[in-house]
């Protein structure tokens, strides 16, 4: 991979708008998948599992999971 492939990486990464998390596709997936996707990070969002413990990231797991569908 060259160098300029690098900026258009970051681009795509600096310009996606993070996920609507309160769409009935996250609202159907169990606890465990929110905590893999925030411990590994996908696509172009950033993995979390070097900035926040086990627990906090269960934690966030369970935030999303809290929250309600785009109807309230
Ligand atoms: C603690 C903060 C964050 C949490 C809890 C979180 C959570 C999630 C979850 C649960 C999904 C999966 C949605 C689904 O397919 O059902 C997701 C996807 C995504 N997130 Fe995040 N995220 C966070 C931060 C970010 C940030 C900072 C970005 C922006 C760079 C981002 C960008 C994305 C994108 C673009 C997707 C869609 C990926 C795809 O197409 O599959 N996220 N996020």
């Amino acid at each position: 991979m060259g160098r300029s492939d690098w900026g258009t990486a970051r681009s795509a990464a600096i310009w996606s708008s993070p996920f609507n998390l309160q769409a009935d596709q996250t609202r159907r997936r169990p606890a465990k998948e929110i905590y893999e996707i925030v411990t590994d990070g996908r696509i172009v969002m950033p993995a979390f599992k070097g900035v926040l413990s086990a627990e906090e990231r269960w934690a966030v797991a369970y935030f999303v999971k809290s929250f309600g569908g785009d109807q309230g």
